[in-house]
């Protein structure tokens, strides 16, 4: 200890005392301006040091409350790589810990877990022996922990005897502002490589501002052209040249976000059937929201139905409402299946169940006599007299008498297929128009949830209704579970799409809030005591889905619910969008192993972040796959970004690697600043979809993101359907991926199209695809730019009399008509469009 204190103090002289830089040598001063702003470079020119560019930022914790950075310390190894360690907040028993080659791409963030409530000001040096000590300040004093050369392993902490003068830092003054930080001398071409880095950012930065919108402005670089139309263009076609690409390009991603399960695509009509809403679901929210009576509404818990649904309620004579999901739509003659779980002690009571209209008239009248000892559930049907859009359920006791309910609930009898607890009918079938290959879900962040505890158990979603647990959704309301894993893997089957659940990959969101030991983010992963366990489960779900009843009470349970055929499941998702931290890494590990080893035929989908390259996640994430190229099959890459980024990331996948794992682009969306979807970003989706055809050899699924969203109930724009109660309203999204999946193909015919002004082909696509189902070929055409285009077709046949459809509008129009004609003799493509030729 005594000789590596000396030695971090020497490092830490040597590191303030360095000279003045020589003309090989660039001088540098990391440090952060405040605590939201990450880690930032700064140079010195002569005598001043200016500010250069942002290095990294804080991923710890929450949104909003955290993602802070406070006192980064940064040490440069002997070996040349960098280690950062900084102060999360004030309270939290952890510090951060990054790793970096050349201070631009770091490793995705570690935060190791101290025995210290507080872990303040840390600071990092590197020992002899290339491992690392980590001081920092406690209520209990100074404490040590040491880390190993990859900075990965963390010992426990200690007590540390170590002088203040570790805490010592650089001070520079950038921008006429004096701060503390650490300074290093770099080679000049280290330096170099960082300003190109910065040089590069801001390319991007001004390439994905590029909006169609603003085409016509004087200031654009497509100011003008709407004049010289129309433009020749010409679609070359080598059908020698072919290969075979996935024939699941186009699915969908259902996750409970903007209301889309209950009170959304779940038909259930009642809102808080089971009394179990709370204030952790959506604050101000408890057992009787959405309930009313004239009287005082008594929950009780004494004598549950479950124990999963521990809250009922105790009728005794008043009428207790129900307003539904922003009131219930009744439709005449539309027939109701109304049931609830009555606990009356051996009380005989008759209850009238009621659909009351806005104006108060009866729209709908049942009788449900009862007389239960212990719980049990009565039903009737109720028949619409008349339609409202917005009405009431009424629960008429007939006589005083203490009497528990719950589980009310009220289903439409026409649901999709017709299925007993099944999907809205309208809702679903647009979905089903879509013809998705596959179906992604139950999430997103709501699989891996708000912190350890809201982890998605599918297995806690099957079973008899009442048994099922709800949870809070981390998009701030409730999952009843109603729609659970049999309903999803029915709902697929009903669409002849693949199901790929996707499940925590061991830790919870990387957004969470912080537990009651105030660890925040992963909050540590799942303990390692726990992790056989959550292995288990999800062993047990590939047998529940896939397994023998006769042999499986897993699958015993699916056949029990109404299925005994297995659901043939192929797929599974093992994380979301996580941060690939080491806690990450070591329980994926662990999961994808067992999975391999009992199910070997099973398709296993990682995780590379939330975002594109090269951001930390994705650039650790893929060096992982690659690093343990049996532990995936493919990898779930999202990304939201805005139309100019894809119009200028065209080749984003030529050049993939097509021997390590296939890409499912899991989440993605173009978006303008008006954060609907229109023509604008439909058509960069287009152009974007036809490169993804290009690559359909690497790329094997993508689903645009999120999927639904309700009127009134959205936490996310833009999505791709929108609906309310009574109406289901599909994006230019939508048509965009409908028109892809349904002309969609598994073989690739080589093509391009090229415009004489060689500058302008970002904003034209095309591609030719084969289906060996239909014996067609397809041949999609985009145009992205403000004028028309002539074309010209090399190497193919397309006669006068084939199948045309597409559309075209101005960017910003949010609807359009599909339109469906023939090619003609001469094929022009409007400003603003995009066709689909069917051969
Ligand atoms: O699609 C909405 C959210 O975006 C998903 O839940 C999450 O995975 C991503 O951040």
């Amino acid at each position: 200890m005594n000789n590596k204190l000396l030695m971090t103090v020497l490092a830490l002289f040597c590191s303030i005392s360095l000279g003045a830089q020589t003309e090989e040598t660039q001088r540098i001063f990391v440090y952060s301006p405040g605590q939201g702003d990450g880690l930032h470079v700064a140079v010195q020119e002569g005598d001043l040091w200016k500010e250069s560019g942002r290095l990294c930022s804080s991923d710890y914790g929450t949104w909003g409350a955290e993602k802070r950075m406070f006192h980064p310390s940064v040490c440069r190894a002997n070996d040349g790589t960098w280690r950062l360690v900084f102060q999360v907040n004030d309270h939290s028993p952890q510090f951060a810990a990054a790793y970096s080659r050349d201070l631009v791409n770091w490793r995705p963030q570690d935060y190791p877990i101290m025995s210290t409530k507080q872990c303040l000001d840390p600071v990092v040096f590197e020992n002899p022996d290339g491992t690392f000590d980590i001081y920092y300040k406690s209520p209990q004093g100074k404490r040590w922990t040491s880390a190993t050369p990859n900075f990965r392993d963390f010992t426990p902490d200690q007590a540390s005897q170590i002088s203040d003068d570790a805490w010592i830092r650089d001070t520079a003054t950038v921008n006429g502002k004096l701060y503390e930080g650490n300074s290093f001398e770099i080679t000049a071409k280290e330096w170099a490589a960082i300003a190109q880095h910065f040089q590069k950012s801001g390319d991007d930065w001004r390439k994905s501002n590029e909006r169609m919108h603003d085409d016509a402005l004087p200031t654009s670089a497509l100011s003008g052209f709407a004049a010289k139309s129309p433009l020749q263009v010409t679609l070359t076609v080598d059908l020698s040249k072919q290969k075979a690409i996935s024939d699941k390009l186009i699915g969908i991603f259902f996750e409970d976000i903007s209301y889309a399960a209950d009170g959304g695509l779940y038909a259930e009509l009642v809102q808080n059937r089971d009394f179990e809403y709370t204030p952790k679901d959506h604050r101000g929210w408890s057992a009787t929201t959405a309930w009313h009576s004239s009287g005082k509404i008594e929950i009780a818990t004494e004598h549950p139905l479950s124990k999963n649904n521990p809250h009922y309620a105790l009728l005794v004579q008043d009428t207790l409402w129900n307003e539904g999901w922003d009131g219930i739509v009744v439709e005449k003659g539309k027939k109701y299946d109304f049931s609830m779980y009555v606990l009356a002690g051996g009380q005989k009571q008759d209850f009238i169940i009621q659909l009351v209209g806005q104006d108060g008239k009866v729209l709908a009248s049942g009788k449900l006599k009862t007389a239960a000892t212990d719980w049990q559930q009565f039903s009737t049907v109720l028949t619409a007299k008349a339609s409202d859009p917005k009405a009431r359920l009424a629960i008429v006791p007939q006589k005083v008498a203490r009497v528990g309910i719950d589980m009310v609930s009220l289903f439409p009898q026409e649901t999709f297929m017709n299925r007993k607890n099944g999907l809205r009918k309208d809702l679903a079938q647009v979905i089903a128009d879509l013809k998705p290959k596959f179906v992604r879900f139950p999430g997103g962040c709501m699989s891996h949830g708000q912190g350890l505890e809201n982890i998605y158990h599918w297995n806690e979603t099957v079973g008899p209704l009442q048994d099922r647990k709800p949870d809070f959704n981390i998009w701030n309301y409730h999952q009843t579970r109603g729609l659970g894993f049999f309903e999803y893997f029915q709902f697929c089957e009903d669409i002849g799409a693949e199901p790929l659940p996707v499940l925590a990959a061991g830790v919870p969101c990387q957004n969470s809030n912080a537990n009651a030991q105030g660890i925040g983010g992963q909050q540590g992963g799942i303990p390692m005591d726990d992790m056989p366990a959550y292995i288990q489960e999800l062993l047990d779900l590939i047998d529940w889905a896939n397994g023998d009843p006769a042999t499986s009470k897993w699958a015993k349970m699916r056949a029990d619910a109404g299925h005994p055929a297995p659901f043939n499941l192929k797929y599974i998702g093992i994380g979301n969008e996580d941060i690939i931290s080491t806690v990450f890494e070591e329980r994926y590990t662990m999961i994808a192993r067992a999975i391999r080893a009992k199910y070997p035929d099973i398709k296993i989908c990682g995780t590379v972040g939330p975002f594109h390259a090269p951001s930390a996640d994705y650039l650790e994430g893929w060096e992982f796959t690659k690093r343990n190229p049996d532990l995936q099959y493919m990898v779930d890459e999202h990304y939201y970004e805005s139309t100019g980024w894809f119009m200028h990331n065209r080749n984003y996948y030529d050049s993939y690697d097509r021997n390590s794992a296939k890409v499912y682009l899991g989440e993605w969306a173009a978006s303008t600043n008006v954060k609907r979807p229109n023509v604008e970003t439909a058509l960069a989706e287009a152009l974007y979809l036809t490169d993804i055809e290009r690559n359909g050899d690497v790329v094997e699924m993508t689903s645009y993101a999120p999927m639904l969203s309700k009127d009134g109930h959205s936490n996310w724009n833009p999505d791709m359907i929108y609906f309310s109660n009574t109406d289901v309203r599909p994006t230019p999204a939508y048509h965009v991926q409908r028109l892809f999946s349904v002309y969609g193909g598994d073989t690739y015919v080589n093509s391009r199209l090229t415009i004489d002004d060689l500058q302008l082909g970002y904003r034209i696509g095309a591609s030719v695809v084969k289906n060996s189902k239909t014996g067609k070929t397809y041949v999609k055409l985009v145009n992205a730019l403000p004028c028309e285009l002539k074309l010209t077709i090399n190497g193919l046949d397309i006669p006068s009399t084939a199948k045309m459809v597409g559309f075209e509008g101005k960017p910003e129009d949010q609807q359009f008509d599909i339109k469906t004609g023939e090619a003609g003799s001469a094929i022009t493509l409007p400003p603003y469009s995009f066709r689909v030729i069917e051969l």
